[in-house]
């Protein structure tokens, strides 16, 4: 890996933030996408603590300029993107599905969706370039089955999941990988901030009988993105303790 050049998207916190350090730990370039400057710096100061060379470009994903920006900015310091992971993600205020409103249903459809649209639109430009690359979607255990309360979420995820399959059909033969996890719920500080017996029964939910870790989906993607998964394309990849089994 050392040598190549990782975008991530929402790299400021949680999976994008435990996989950029795993990256530069392997001496890869990173450029972290954030729409947070806090979280985003402190990202790159983890990463330049690994020895790593590490910028931050502050975009919103569902700004189309300002996705274009991070695309420029990653090839003016770096020359080139290997890697993507593509992975801000927003989810919802957890109301009954048909109840959420206007507002909040075009703000996770523009992050989610449009955001990861995007992103896959310029980068694989960039990539087709320079003769191939790797690409790691973030979907959801929302993104494979339902999820109550997040119903609208749970669409876009399940749209990461048609995209990434599409996408994976179409580009094969440019040398271009692309996979997509699901990872179901893991503590991050969001669902940390949790009630202990809301946290419990999130726990008991799952056949494996506990929560996620943010550092067992970074190990994912670092795999997924890495040459040991040359055969491994067009693939969702379960990160979930079992609960999508059920
Ligand atoms: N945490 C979970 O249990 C879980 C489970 C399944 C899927 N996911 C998905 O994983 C991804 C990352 O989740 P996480 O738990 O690490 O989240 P997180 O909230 O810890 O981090 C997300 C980061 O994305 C940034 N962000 C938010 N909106 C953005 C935007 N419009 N443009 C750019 N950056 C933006 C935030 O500032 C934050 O730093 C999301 O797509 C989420 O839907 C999370």
């Amino acid at each position: 890996m050392k040598g190549k050049t990782a975008i991530i998207t929402g790299g400021g916190s949680g999976f994008g933030q435990e996989t950029a350090i795993k990256l530069a730990q392997q001496g890869v370039n990173i450029c972290v996408v954030d729409i947070s400057d806090e979280n985003g710096l402190k990202t790159v100061e983890l990463c330049e603590k690994e020895g790593a060379q590490a910028i931050f470009v502050k975009a919103d994903v569902s700004n189309l300029d300002q996705v274009k920006n991070y695309v420029a900015k990653t090839i003016e310091a770096f020359g080139k993107i290997d890697l993507f992971f593509n992975n801000a993600g927003i989810s919802g205020s957890g109301v009954r599905t048909l109840e959420c409103s206007e507002d909040e249903f075009e703000a996770i459809v523009n992050v989610n969706l449009k955001g990861a649209f995007y992103g896959l639109k310029y980068v694989v430009n960039e990539m087709l370039k320079t003769g191939g690359g790797s690409v790691v979607n973030t979907a959801s255990l929302g993104g494979v089955v339902g999820m109550p309360t997040l119903g609208v979420y749970s669409a876009t995820k399940h749209a990461i999941v048609g995209l990434t399959k599409t996408i994976a059909g179409e580009y094969g033969r440019d040398n271009i990988r692309i996979n997509a996890i699901a990872p179901g719920t893991n503590e991050t500080p969001m669902v940390k901030a949790f009630p202990a017996d809301a946290i419990a029964a999130m726990a008991d939910a799952v056949p494996m009988g506990r929560l996620g870790q943010p550092h067992e989906v970074a190990d994912v993607v670092v795999f997924l993105l890495s040459e040991q998964a040359s055969y491994i394309h067009g693939a969702v990849i379960s990160i979930d303790g079992g609960s999508a089994a059920l």
